[in-house]
């Protein structure tokens, strides 16, 4: 697959067939996304791969932690978000709406509880740094996440990041036993179910007078 295509094509899948994801494509899966580019080559990023019956408690335990605790998406500020990024939100839930309503769920639970459970694919993936690294080292761990989003769809894999569950870092790090390393985002990685109507939602994106200021010539 050509990588513009690619870029253009991918999208996050939210519904995944149960059919599991060999070992050796996840392995293929990583490789690429391992050649994204980072500060001094450090490569900061670690990988958790997490299937089977660890996939099942660790979704287990985070739906409970979250039904405890109801912290669910949201843009994690302190301060109320200026409104053009808050139309932006608004624009992604009218796109998801319909969808999340044929199926038959309100969109809050939908998106919350289906983030805990990663949407229920096959294979949950953990995006860890070492607590050793500054703040800055996160840039190349977002890179990471980027390759490894755009690896998965070329491979023909559905993947959907997974933010929410930071809020629930210390419910990870007791399930899997991690010491000393951040947990930076998860990600649901599976083959996409093409029958699911969320599988249908395509995002907008703001145009370039939006975002891009030029300077000079
Ligand atoms: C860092 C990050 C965290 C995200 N966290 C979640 C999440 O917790 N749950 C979810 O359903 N989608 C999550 N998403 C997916 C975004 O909602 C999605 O990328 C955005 O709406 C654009 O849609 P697209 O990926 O289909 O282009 C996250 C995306 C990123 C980059």
């Amino acid at each position: 697959m050509d990588l513009l295509e690619a870029m253009e094509g991918r999208k996050s899948i939210r519904a995944f067939r149960e059919e599991p994801v060999p070992r050796e494509v996840i392995e293929e899966l990583l490789r690429y996304a391992s050649r994204a580019p980072s500060a001094l080559n450090l490569q900061p990023w670690e990988v958790v791969v997490v299937s089977g019956r660890r996939k099942e408690e660790l979704s287990r335990r985070l739906l409970e932690a979250y039904r405890r605790r109801r912290i669910g998406c949201g843009p994690g500020m302190a301060v109320p978000l200026p409104i053009r990024f808050s139309r932006r939100i608004s624009k992604m839930v009218d796109k998801m709406g319909p969808s999340v309503k044929a199926m038959g769920h309100s969109l809050d639970d939908f998106v919350n509880e289906g983030s805990c459970n990663f949407y229920g694919a096959p294979v949950a993936l953990l995006l860890l740094m070492d607590e050793v690294f500054p703040k800055g080292r996160l840039v190349d761990l977002g890179i990471f996440l980027g390759y490894l989003l755009l690896a998965a769809h070329a491979l023909g894999l559905g993947a959907c990041p997974i933010g929410l569950i930071t809020s629930y870092e210390d419910v990870i790090r007791e399930a899997l036993a991690i010491e000393g390393k951040r947990v930076i985002v998860g990600v649901a990685l599976g083959y996409p179910d093409p029958e699911s109507p969320i599988n249908l939602v395509r995002t907008d994106r703001e145009g370039l007078e939006e975002f891009a200021t030029f300077l000079g010539a």
